[in-house]
């Protein structure tokens, strides 16, 4: 039995990976973290990562970047692995998440569904052909108003294939409002839509002279995101250290 200890437990990804993990026979989660303990769970929950004294084989972390260098302080200590999926990560936390992935193995990803996996590989195959045939590349997209954080982490992944895939040679902007020019070439817009209860909507859209390519994702409920993570613990569980992507879990 694979013991699984859920940091941000109370909230909308936590509970939607209980609900996942209460079906699976091989897996169980032995203890949560999260402040807001006004939810009754079947397991113990702890306020601070700090505190925690249960083993445990794996963590899968949906909780806030405020919690990554508690939680990376607690797995150097431990060697415990981390499915880490918050999103928001400062560029020194990445740089943290990076350095301890030498001694720990960790799994991150802006977006842990199946869907958006495929379509960052897919994006490295078509990137070479259209921007060569001067197509302009933007993303849209589109979460619920209680998002925290803009651009969302997937958007950044997206447009991150798309730059890997072009030999780095973008620059990403977020705002034109103070700008009267044209369109450089060597941009790629990322735009944020807040409203509702929209689960995560992307679209990278290729814009030629004549055609427009618009790759879209749309996910329908939290469900897939918690899949993926749960895939991912059970590719992680046994791994000693190292830095993992869904790419490497979808092979
Ligand atoms: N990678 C992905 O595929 C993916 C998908 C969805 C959401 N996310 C990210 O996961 C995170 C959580 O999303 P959500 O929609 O469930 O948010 P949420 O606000 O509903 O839940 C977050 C939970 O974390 C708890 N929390 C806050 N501080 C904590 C701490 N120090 N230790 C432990 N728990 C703490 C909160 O009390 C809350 O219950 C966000 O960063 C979000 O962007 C990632």
């Amino acid at each position: 039995m694979v013991k699984v200890l859920l940091c941000g437990c109370n909230g909308r990804m936590g509970r939607a990976v209980h609900n996942i993990i209460s079906s699976e026979k091989e897996m169980e989660i032995v203890a949560g973290v999260d402040p807001f303990q006004e939810v009754v769970n079947p397991y113990p929950v702890f306020a601070s990562i700090k505190d925690v004294d249960v083993p445990c084989d794996v963590i899968i972390d949906f909780s806030s970047s405020k919690t990554t260098d508690d939680l990376l302080d607690f797995c150097l200590k431990s060697g415990v692995p981390v499915v880490l999926c918050s999103t928001g990560l400062s560029d020194e936390q990445i740089e943290r998440v990076n350095d301890a992935s030498k001694s720990i193995a960790i799994l991150r990803s802006g977006n842990m569904s199946l869907g958006v996996n495929l379509i960052v590989k897919l994006l490295g195959e078509m990137t070479g052909v259209l921007t060569e045939a001067g197509f302009d590349v933007e993303i849209v997209e589109k979460h619920h108003k209680m998002k925290m954080d803009a651009p969302s982490g997937t958007a950044l992944m997206l447009a991150d294939a798309v730059n890997n895939a072009a030999g780095g040679k973008y620059e990403y902007v977020y705002d034109r409002t103070e700008r009267r020019a044209v369109r450089p070439e060597n941009e790629i817009g990322i735009s944020a839509v807040r409203g509702g209860s929209i689960v995560g909507d992307h679209d990278v859209i290729f814009a030629g002279q004549d055609e427009v390519i618009t790759i879209s994702h749309r996910a329908y409920s939290r469900a897939l995101f918690a899949k993926g993570a749960v895939s991912a613990a059970y590719f992680l569980k046994d791994k000693k250290s190292g830095y993992y992507t869904m790419q490497d879990v979808i092979g």
